[in-house]
């Protein structure tokens, strides 16, 4: 017997994300954050939350060295393991979207590939990609983490904007500069088109 015949979803039989979002008073979606290290996603999606939480919107931050301490633990930066990396991420993401969460992910996720599979994954009509632009020069000089002057020295390999690739996404919901923007701003402006999205109204 081939091995998925042994498998029985339930699907059908469980309580509906429309339920849990009637429950929420809330519509969900996936807000992913796309943007070098540095560039601002972390901050940008902790202060987009307790905005959220403000208006009694409840929401799920999955951020990249959160997941890679723990479910992702076994991952490196080799494109195949950034591959992996971001399938189980958009896997975890539906579970919580699907709950009628508001989530929120804040990956590097490097190219458009990576991006579409979480977007196929997650489902197009719930995917809102925001591409952190902030350029790679003002998050060299940040170098909040001490990583990209590691990188330089050649004592990390494949450190994306160092020597490894980043693509920029070619049509995000909206880009976010943070060497431009103060965090407010970059708020405001994610609010304005995401509050839209989140109400409840049947
Ligand atoms: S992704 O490319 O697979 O999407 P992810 O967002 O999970 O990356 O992890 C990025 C974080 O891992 C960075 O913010 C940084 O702190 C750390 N990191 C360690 N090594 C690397 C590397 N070679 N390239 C990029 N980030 C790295």
């Amino acid at each position: 017997m081939k091995e998925e015949n042994r498998i029985y979803p339930i699907f059908d039989k469980m309580l509906s994300r429309k339920d849990k979002e009637s429950l929420l008073n809330q519509r969900s979606v996936m807000i992913w954050f796309t943007g070098l290290s540095g560039s601002g996603k972390s901050t940008i999606a902790i202060a987009l939350e307790r905005e959220l939480q403000k208006r009694g919107l409840l929401c799920q931050i999955l951020d990249g060295d959160n997941i890679r301490s723990g479910i992702n633990n076994n991952l490196g930066f080799s494109a195949e393991d950034r591959k992996e990396n971001i399938r189980r991420i958009a896997e975890v993401g539906k579970l919580f979207v699907h709950t009628g969460i508001i989530t929120i992910a804040a990956f590097i996720s490097p190219n458009e590939e990576l991006r579409e599979m979480a977007s196929d994954i997650i489902g197009k009509d719930d995917f809102m990609e925001i591409y952190v632009s902030t350029p790679l020069e003002e998050c060299e000089r940040r170098d909040v983490k001490g990583l990209y002057a590691r990188a330089r020295k050649g004592e990390i390999k494949n450190f994306t904007g160092i020597s490894a690739p980043f693509e920029a996404p070619k049509n995000p919901t909206i880009s976010l500069d943070t060497s431009k923007l103060s965090l407010e701003e970059s708020i405001n402006k994610l609010l304005e088109i995401i509050l839209p999205r989140i109400k409840f109204n049947n």
